[in-house]
């Protein structure tokens, strides 16, 4: 039996609301507004020559104890060091839930993929480009996905809540890109053309290289969040990363092989996306909780023009999605084409501008793929692909009971 009890959060389960000001609060969040002068937070400025921004400043023995009022998503003064008192449960809940989701690629069973793989009539060649670019864009996805909560997100989201279920997230990317390796030596594929995707196949080099843009503009060492212009770069981080790389490029992949599953091709590896995707639900709610929460905290952020923006890169993402879609099923496979595809990024994208609060892109679209919230209902759907799944001696996994 399995510690800990099962946890789905899944793409459709309602966002909660942005935690509301606390009463009492020494500093209202309006009032820490950048000074109209210069521009800057002096708040911010503060945090970063006393180091309290990164927790690793020097320690000051006897300062008052932090009080939940003063926690904030961006440019808080409270030390970071401490979780508690907690303010934002929506993310520590969502550290307890990947804690108990934790899953390894190893335990599912790749025998049927190898056989199939292997053998000469098993795949069509439409079947096997999909499959293969598929493989090569997530590849290298999850890495660029961990660097940016590593290297860019991390350091500016000033809440240990929030920090808490980063470092969970990042534990689950590394086991997301380990899913990877474990496909490419199971079935023996070369691995310079899998992990060089996306330097060689042009649909992916430009999706990658769309998400880089904004995290780069984040990489300067001295670059600090605390004035209007930095505050809204991290935001446009955030969406790029959260929204659109996990929340929308990952899903036409996803349907790719969960399709795949359901014809009975490749279960092995539509079980492990199945829980990639699981993961990734989580991911994607946090990212919009977050970037919700540091609205509802800024609220000078997100302007008009702001919101604008912010639809036009969804717009991007989808259209380089869309042409995604074209180079890895340029044929289409049964029950599978590139038109299905738009038609479902669209629905997605929509859905998306929904949970930030914005007007959609798109006329209203239906999903074609109706049978994705199915298979995303792992208690439902219990041996969906027929796979065995071994039981994990510490974390909740998955039940099949
Ligand atoms: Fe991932
Ligand atoms: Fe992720």
């Amino acid at each position: 039996m399995r510690g800990l009890p099962v946890t789905l959060d899944w793409d459709d389960a309602p966002a909660p609301q942005p935690t509301a000001g606390v009463p009492g609060a020494r500093r209202p969040f309006s009032e820490t507004a950048p000074d109209a002068g210069t521009g800057v937070d002096p708040h911010a400025a503060e945090l970063d020559s006393a180091g309290t921004a990164t927790g690793l400043g020097s320690v000051e023995a006897g300062a008052g104890r932090v009080d939940v009022s003063e926690k904030r998503m961006i440019n808080g003064r409270a030390d970071v060091n401490q979780l508690l008192p907690m303010k934002y449960t929506w993310a520590w809940d969502k550290y307890l839930s990947g804690c108990g989701n934790h899953w390894m690629p190893t335990e599912v069973s790749m025998q049927a993929d190898i056989a199939l793989w292997n053998s000469p009539g098993g795949l069509t060649d439409d079947e096997r480009l999909m499959l293969k670019r598929n493989l090569g864009f997530f590849a290298t996805a999850e890495s660029l996905v961990a660097n940016n909560i590593v290297l860019a997100v991390y350091r500016h989201l000033t809440n240990p809540e929030c920090r808490q279920y980063l470092l969970r997230q990042a534990f689950e990317e590394a086991v997301h890109t380990h899913t990877f390796q474990y496909i490419c030596e199971s079935l023996g594929l070369d691995e310079g053309e899998l992990f060089n995707m996306y330097r060689e196949v042009p649909s992916i080099t430009e999706k990658d290289a769309w998400a880089l843009q904004y995290t780069q503009a984040l990489e300067d060492p001295e670059f600090r969040t605390g004035t209007p212009e930095t505050d809204t770069q991290f935001l446009r981080d955030l969406i790029a990363f959260y929204v659109i790389f996990e929340g929308m490029w990952f899903y036409t992949g996803f349907a790719q092989i969960l399709s795949l599953g359901r014809r009975n091709k490749m279960v092995g590896i539509a079980e492990q996306y199945q829980y990639i995707l699981r993961d990734e639900s989580i991911h994607l709610n946090f990212g919009i909780d977050t970037i919700n929460q540091i609205k509802a905290e800024n609220p000078h952020l997100w302007s008009e023009d702001f919101q604008e923006e912010v639809r036009g890169m969804l717009r991007q993402a989808c259209e380089l999605e869309v042409a995604y879609g074209r180079s890895t099923m340029p044929r289409g496979l049964l029950g599978l084409n590139a038109e299905l595809c738009e038609e479902y990024m669209h629905f997605i994208t929509n859905r998306r501008c929904g949970q930030l609060g914005l007007a959609p892109v798109y006329p209203p679209a239906e999903n074609p793929f109706p049978w994705m919230s199915e298979v995303m209902d792992l208690g439902k759907e219990k041996n969906f692909f027929e796979t065995r799944v071994i039981e994990y001696q510490t974390g909740g996994g998955l039940t099949w009971d």
